[in-house]
Parts: C-alpha cells; structure tokens; sequence
C-alpha cells in the first residue's frame, strides 16, 4: 500500500489515485465504476466497504477510468496539498464531463465531509456528495442524480462501522488487508482536522473483527492491520469513562481484541495502526510481546519534541512521557521496531523548540519517520487559538533539517541488519525485477531478495547482505513450512 518501510496512514504522498478490477456475483445493471482514493489506509479499507455496497447494487467496478459511468474519488483533507491535488482531480473529471454528459463524479471521504455541498452548489464539481458515513447510502443518492436532486449525504454517525459489511478486497496483493476496528477519533489534536471529517470515535464489535480476519486468513492472507486512528483507545461495550455499558455481556479493550486476532492462526501476522503515546498501556506492549504472530513494529507519532509545542497541539502527552513509553517499549518488548510522524513549523515554534525534535530524534533512533510542515487546517483548534506564525521558508528548512537526521539514522539502521536473518512475508515478485520478490519482515521494513523456489504468501528466513535507505536486500535461507495449526 506504499512504499515505505511501513504500511499506514498519510499515503497521499505515496500511493494515489489507485483503482481496481472487482467482478460482480450480483446480477449486473451494466453500470461500471471506478473508485480512486487518497489520503489514509483508512480511507482505502473505506473504498473496499464501497466496493461492496456498490457491487451488492449489481454495479461492476473497472480500473479503467475511461470505462466508467461513475467515479467516485475518495478523499483526503488532512493538509491543505493534499485537497489541492484532489481539485485538481476533479477539474480534470469537470472538462471529461462536457465530453459524456451523462458521467457522475462523486466525492467521498474527508474533503467530501468537510466541504460539504460546496463543490456541488458553488464550484459545481461534482454530482454527488457523500461523508465517512453515509456509504450505504450511496445507490440512493446516485438514484437522486438521475432524477436531478441534490445528492448529498454528509451526515456522521454516532455508532455505524460498517461491521456487517464484508469489504471488496482491493489489494491486489491477496496477502495482506487493512481491518477498520473504530472510526472517528475524540482527542482534538489542535492541528487535525479528522474529528471534524470522521466524527466521535467509535468500536467495531469484535466478533465481526475476529471473523473477518479468520475469512482474509482463509482466502490465502496472511497478515492483517487493525486501522483505528487511535487504536489503543479501542473499547467494545464501555463508555469513553471505563463505565461497562451492558452488565450481561463481556467488555474488550485492545489488548484483549488482539489476543483473540492473534488466535486466528499462528500464521497470521497481525499488525496496528495508529498508536497514542498517551493511551499505549503495557498491557498493549505485553500482548505484542505474548504473540509471535503480532509483529514487533509500533507506529507512534511524536509531532513534536519540545514539550510546551505538544501542550499547544493539545496532545495530552510531554517529551519525558513519550520516553517512558519508548522505554516501556524496550523494555517489554525486546527487539521492536518503532516509527513515528512529526509537523514542523507548528505555531509560534521557536528555534529551541525546533532543536528539541531535533535532540529527541538522536535519542529515540525511530526506525522510520513521516515528516510534514505544518498546514493550517480550518475550524480546527489551533486555526481558531493561535496564529500560524512560522514562515513557509523557515518551516522547509526546519523539515529538510529533521528529514537529514531521520534519514541518515534509518540508514545506519539498515546496515546494522546486513549480516543477520530475518523472517519475511513474501508479497509478491518485486517492482523492479520478474526474477524477485519483495516482502517485509517483523520491524515492517521491505526486504527484496531472488526469488528461487519461493512463493507469494510464504515465510521465508532471508540473510540480509545490503540495503538502500529504505530496502533491506537479502538471499533466501530457507522457505518455512506453514504452521497448520488453527485455534
Ligand atoms: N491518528 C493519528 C494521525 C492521523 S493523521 C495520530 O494521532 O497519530 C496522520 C499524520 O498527519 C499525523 O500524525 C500528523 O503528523 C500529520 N498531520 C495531521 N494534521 C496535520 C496538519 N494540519 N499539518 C501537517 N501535518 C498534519
Ligand atoms: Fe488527529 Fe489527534 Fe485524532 Fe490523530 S489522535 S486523528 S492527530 S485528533
Ligand atoms: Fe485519513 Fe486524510 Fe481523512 S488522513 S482520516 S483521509 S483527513
């Protein structure tokens, strides 16, 4: 899903605009439709739960976008470029339209629930316009254009996580799938504009959790990564405060749904994303720890080093915190690779309070950064409280700065490798070469070695013998046999 050392969130930047082939067990209507998305891996598990609403309707889905009678682009609103690159999208799809009048073009996802009816009525853009959630109610609304209404639906949810929906897998990998257990997010990060677009923070029952893993590990996957924007707060059957909400039936927190995920076969990696310094509690970091299927790799964004710009972006955590839940990490969890994202250039960020993301990048040593200049989002907390007062020149020189250091300590961490052998899941042959494969190991970091005997979906030990900044290279040990085992 992108072309970093580890799957996740802002793929914007990384893997856009990508659209799939799905065939139809539904009685066709003749329609096809193309569904491109952007921004987070959330938003790519969304477009396979559209996928399937939309198939369910008998439309076919093309990956050939000048096949389709519909496009629905699903979208990103996270920093201000990646709307711009939407737009542009869209003014592209507004000229195809004076060719085939009769083309509907929607938008989903965050800039859809953002904007509103804004690019419908006053930059009339698109069709259609439909939020995070009111999927389901897409068939309708295309309905609606068709017979000239306002097709809009940005309407959030207090409680829907599409639970019953079986996602179209749009991987076209068949390894590895993205899993959504809570949507929305409640924390108010000053400088996010996700409460806004995905609404309160909600769980996903983990029954329907555990079975759709237990079905993508039965249909030839082998690893799955739970998606929440805060995936340590997860909690099923308990309020936000702890409270139990219904005395009869069992409560579960994330420790506990990764304990039954990591049951559906030892051959199942199980990954996460995204992890909150202030909610990652040990019991996390000892089920990681119990469980070889659950990979030792954590994504904990940072944002920041200095502890007074963590109190302005209202993340609920400091500088000295963060060190003991990197400490807590080593400490329980021997060998674990640990990646982060950091904004810089945040309001009224001082030249000290640069040097302090600066400092901690030498003493926490991340495996892997994504790295960002900080861009004003509206209504948010911090467009409404402080200024953004750092000039845009001062804010690439802080980020070129961060990303020097980030990089030159994720190359010396790759060499540190050569020589050892790691255990990979092999993906599938490797973009550059018919003659090899591409997988990731534990730490999550691309490991690309000649193919042999090998296949796709198989473990295999690999004797790491060089790297680039971001690739481990290695040759084949052995080719491990599968487990059998099912719980
Ligand atoms: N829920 C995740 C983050 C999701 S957004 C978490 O709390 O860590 C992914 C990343 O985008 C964030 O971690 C942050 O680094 C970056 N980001 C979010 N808002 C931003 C903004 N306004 N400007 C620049 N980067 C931003
Ligand atoms: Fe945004 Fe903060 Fe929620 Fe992450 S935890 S999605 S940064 S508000
Ligand atoms: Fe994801 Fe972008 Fe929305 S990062 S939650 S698609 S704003």
């Amino acid at each position: 899903m992108n072309q970093e050392p580890h799957i996740n969130k802002t793929i914007d930047e990384q893997r856009q605009g990508e659209a799939t082939l799905v065939e139809s067990t539904v009685k066709p209507n003749g329609k096809k439709l193309y569904v491109e998305s952007y921004g987070c891996a959330m938003n790519f598990s969304d477009s396979e739960v559209v996928a399937s609403i939309m198939t369910k309707q008998g439309y076919a889905t093309t990956a050939d976008v000048d096949q389709a009678d519909i496009v629905l682009i699903n979208t990103c609103s996270i920093r201000e470029n990646a709307e711009d690159r939407v737009r542009k999208r869209l003014t592209n799809f507004k000229n195809r339209k004076k060719r085939q009048p009769d083309l509907i073009v929607g938008i989903l996802g965050c800039m859809a629930e953002r904007l509103k009816t804004n690019l419908l009525e006053e930059e009339k853009l698109v069709d259609l316009v439909a939020g995070p959630d009111a999927y389901r109610k897409l068939p309708e609304l295309i309905e609606e254009v068709g017979t000239g209404q306002k097709a809009v639906n940005v309407l959030l949810s207090r409680d829907e996580t599409y639970a019953d929906i079986s996602p179209i897998r749009l991987n076209k990998s068949g390894i590895t799938g993205f899993v959504s257990i809570t949507r929305g997010c409640d924390n108010m990060c000053s400088f996010c504009v996700v409460p806004f677009t995905r609404g309160r923070e909600r769980s996903r029952d983990p029954q329907t959790i555990y079975n759709e893993c237990k079905d993508l590990f039965e249909n030839g996957y082998r690893e799955v990564t739970l998606l929440g924007q805060n995936v340590d707060s997860y909690r099923w059957n308990m309020t936000s405060k702890g409270e139990i909400k219904d005395e009869t039936k069992p409560t579960t927190n994330f420790a506990q749904l990764m304990d039954l995920v990591a049951g559906v076969s030892p051959d199942l990696r199980i990954r996460f994303s995204t992890s909150h310094p202030k909610d990652m509690s040990d019991a996390v970091l000892e089920t990681i720890a119990k469980h070889d299927n659950i990979c030792n790799s954590i994504h904990l964004p940072i944002q920041s080093g200095n502890t007074e710009v963590l109190k302005r972006m209202n993340r609920g955590y400091s500088r000295e915190w963060y060190l003991d839940r990197i400490s807590a990490i080593h400490r329980i969890i021997p060998d674990c690779a640990v990646t982060t994202d950091i904004i810089t250039g945040f309001c009224d960020e001082t030249e000290e309070e640069h040097n302090d993301t600066l400092t901690i990048i030498e003493e926490v040593n991340w495996n892997f950064a994504y790295m960002y200049t900080y861009s004003e989002r509206p209504k948010t907390l911090a467009e409404r409280r402080f200024e953004d007062s750092v000039p845009e020149k001062t804010k690439s020189k802080r980020l070129t700065e961060i990303i020097d250091l980030q990089r030159s300590n994720s190359a010396k961490q790759n060499l540190k490798q050569v020589g050892k052998i790691h255990k990979v899941l092999i993906e599938g042959p490797s973009k550059r070469s018919e003659v090899h494969m591409s997988g990731r190991n534990d730490h999550n970091t691309k490991v690309v070695f000649p193919m042999e005997n090998s296949k796709k979906g198989d473990y295999v030990l690999v004797k790491i013998t060089d790297c680039t900044t971001a690739t481990l290279l290695g040759e084949i040990v052995e080719i491990l046999e599968p487990t059998n085992e099912q719980t």
